[in-house]
């Protein structure tokens, strides 16, 4: 008999035949987040757990099924997971790592520029029929050619969008506590202020972790250049949003770019009114392609979890000892 896996949310068609394949599959079928009791539901009738970033899996939801053999994230991130418990409870945890480093990074990329060359703005402007004709003063924004690009976490995404900038002839600064990158590209290592103080563009490429928790608030922005873009495709909560709207909102700095917000879905009141931010719904790793790779590996995980076997990308090794 096949194992039974129980799926959060829908995924590409290949990730879902592969599923088929290998399980049976109990998903759920309406595109939205379940409430707890669903997943809990859920979660108590199978033997591996697929959820994804949206779906806050606590230590109630991992402990209601003692026979539950694995908790498989689609996503890098697994801010969302308790991994403590599952530990404890000796139940594996796996993430989607490395396939979405270079989409995400196209991402950082894409506020950038979106944020300095004003293109949302001036689509709307297009669209609501007020251009009539080229004019001297017409949205100016900001070069990005020639500038200081600061990264905030060297990990994979970080260096990925740092490795961009060639081409751009940027200077790169970077703070980072536990990685040294000066052998694979030209960058400067820095202390936050000093990044913080120099770049005029910041891009946050950090996990969600306490110590990261509003890694970015009121003394940081004010730190910040007053021409400065932040841009931010890690998670919301890196930055303290408040203090990002009154940034925005009093021009401490000039513009952001966000993917991910402190809240999610909800955004902060006022941060819609504001002209120099440019928002996005959580879509950094969302192409065709990195979503199904994704998917693809969270199948893997979940396959080598039904065999027992250690799964290629865990999250919690230490309960398969050394
Ligand atoms: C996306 O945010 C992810 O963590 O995969
Ligand atoms: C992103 O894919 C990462 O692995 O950090």
């Amino acid at each position: 008999m096949k194992p039974k896996i129980f799926v959060t949310r829908m995924l590409p068609d290949h990730v879902m035949e592969k599923l088929n394949d290998h399980f049976k599959v109990n998903v759920n079928p309406n595109d939205r987040v379940l409430s707890k009791e669903e997943i809990m539901r859920g979660t108590s009738n199978c033997d591996i757990l697929l959820c994804s970033l949206s779906d806050t899996i606590d230590s109630d939801i991992i402990s209601c099924n003692p026979n539950l053999k694995g908790i498989v994230n689609y996503a890098v991130g697994y801010n969302n997971i308790d991994v403590k418990c599952a530990t404890k409870l000796k139940i594996p945890v796996t993430n989607t790592p490395g396939v979405l480093t270079e989409t995400t990074a196209d991402m950082a990329w894409s506020l950038m520029f979106s944020v300095a060359r004003r293109i949302v703005e001036s689509d709307k402007f297009v669209r609501e029929g007020k251009f009539k004709g080229w004019a001297p003063k017409l949205f100016l924004g900001a070069d990005i050619y020639g500038k200081t690009l600061g990264i905030i976490g060297a990990g994979r995404i970080g260096i990925a969008v740092a490795k961009r900038t060639s081409g751009f002839n940027m200077k790169i600064l970077y703070s980072d506590d536990n990685s040294n990158i000066e052998n694979t590209i030209k960058a400067e290592k820095v202390d936050l202020e000093t990044l913080l103080k120099n770049s005029d563009f910041v891009s946050l490429h950090v996990p969600m972790l306490p110590e990261t928790k509003h890694l970015i608030g009121e003394k940081e922005l004010r730190m910040m250049k007053n021409t400065a873009i932040l841009i931010n495709t890690s998670r919301g909560a890196v930055i303290d949003e408040k203090m990002l709207l009154i940034a925005l909102q009093k021009n401490w700095i000039a513009g952001a770019g966000l993917d991910v917000y402190e809240n999610e879905p909800k955004l902060i009141e006022g941060l819609i009114e504001c002209d120099n931010v440019v928002l996005a719904p959580h879509i950094a790793s969302a192409s065709v392609e990195t979503r199904t790779n994704m998917g693809m590996i969270a199948v893997e995980n979940a396959i080598a979890i039904r065999q027992g076997k250690k799964p290629p990308q865990i999250v919690n090794g230490e309960i398969y000892g050394k």
